[in-house]
């Protein structure tokens, strides 16, 4: 089965490449390659590389940043996904999108499930609501998978910030009134692709919105603790800071944060067997990882296979492409 998928640099997509599974038969585009921001670029490429089924990891993920370039933002977040659901609905073919749970006003105190009010308080989050409004209105046969607190070798993220500030500070603040469920972005790799599989068993999905995080709760606090406790073990530090526990209000940013995130992820469970992983074990993972070079590693080899002219690719590997295109 061929799958086209889009914004393959980020952390998701980097992910959705290694651990794709091995006759999987891949399109994976960067933003170089494939904007989708640019409508008729979107319709170009989805003509040309023929996917059976597209995943998209692309979008705007700079939170804080989000609030100043509000325009940008929703030309990928909402436009962006718009282009690829008008196009993928033109040609038939299923789109199995990410998003986020800053589609939430972040006030709850139970678990969001996936019919829980939204009420985005910032340009993110917004933008990223109404890109599934428009995955929605534009696109019949389509998976939104909501998901939070993304971490992964590759990319920057809480986790790496943590060893970056931990090793050279004898103390540090960490937020602990917010709470939520950290997510390796390997689990929503393998997430993305047993669904890909069963679609391509079944030829159908349980189309419409999910949620999917790792488990359990904890505040960036608990988080960073624990990044602490793992980093020291995997010989990634040489000691560790003391972690004061702050407020939000200690710690102002220019976007909002959810106090409360946390996802109820049981509806995917309901439909497609898929568990929560525990974050700690996820975390673990990711550090060997980084210990052990892989990433930069499975960087390098992912990088090679991220498409940057289609034609050019085409004709190279039209030999092993009609090879991989039988089932995976
Ligand atoms: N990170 C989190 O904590 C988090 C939490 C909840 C949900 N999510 C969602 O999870 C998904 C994957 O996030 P991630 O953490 O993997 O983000 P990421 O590492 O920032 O990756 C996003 C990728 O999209 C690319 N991109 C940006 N604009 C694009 C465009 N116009 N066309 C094509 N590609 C474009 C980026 O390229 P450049 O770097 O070159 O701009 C980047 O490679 C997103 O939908 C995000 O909203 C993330």
């Amino acid at each position: 089965m061929r799958v086209l998928i889009a914004g393959a640099a980020g952390q998701v997509g980097q992910e959705l490449l290694r651990l794709a599974p091995e006759r999987a038969d891949i399109v994976a585009m960067d933003r170089t390659s494939l904007d989708i921001a640019d409508a008729s670029q979107v319709a170009a490429v989805i003509a040309r590389v023929k996917p059976e089924l597209i995943f998209n990891a692309a979008a705007y993920t700079a939170v804080d940043k989000a609030e100043s370039e509000r325009n940008l933002v929703w030309a990928v977040n909402c436009d962006g996904v718009a282009n690829l659901a008008t196009a993928a609905q033109q040609a038939g073919i299923p789109l199995l999108h990410i998003s986020t749970d800053y589609v939430f006003d972040g006030t709850g105190q139970q678990p969001y499930s996936e019919t829980s009010a939204t009420g985005p308080t910032g340009v993110y989050g917004a933008s990223k609501l109404a890109g599934e409004q428009a995955l929605v209105r534009q696109c019949t046969r389509h998976i939104i998978l909501r998901t939070s607190w993304v971490f992964g070798a590759q990319g920057n993220n809480f986790v790496k910030t943590m060893l970056r500030l931990g090793g050279g500070r004898d103390k540090l603040g960490v937020v602990a009134d917010q709470r939520g469920c950290p997510t390796s972005a390997a689990s929503i790799a393998d997430t993305l692709w047993s669904l890909a599989k069963q679609f391509e068993t079944q030829g159908t999905l349980k189309w419409g919105t999910y949620h999917f995080s790792n488990a359990p709760a904890c505040s960036w606090h608990e988080f960073a603790v624990a990044i602490f406790d793992q980093g020291l073990g995997a010989d990634l530090l040489d000691r560790v800071p003391a972690v004061d526990a702050i407020a939000t209000r200690d710690y102002p940013t220019p976007a909002c944060r959810p106090a409360w995130s946390v996802l109820d992820c049981s509806k995917l469970k309901a439909a497609y067997g898929i568990t929560q992983p525990d974050w700690r074990n996820e975390l673990g993972k990711m550090l060997a990882q980084l210990k052990s070079g892989q990433a930069e590693a499975r960087l390098a080899s992912a990088q090679r296979v991220v498409v940057k002219d289609l034609d050019e690719a085409f004709q190279a590997n039209s030999q092993d492409t009609l090879a991989k295109a039988s089932k995976f």
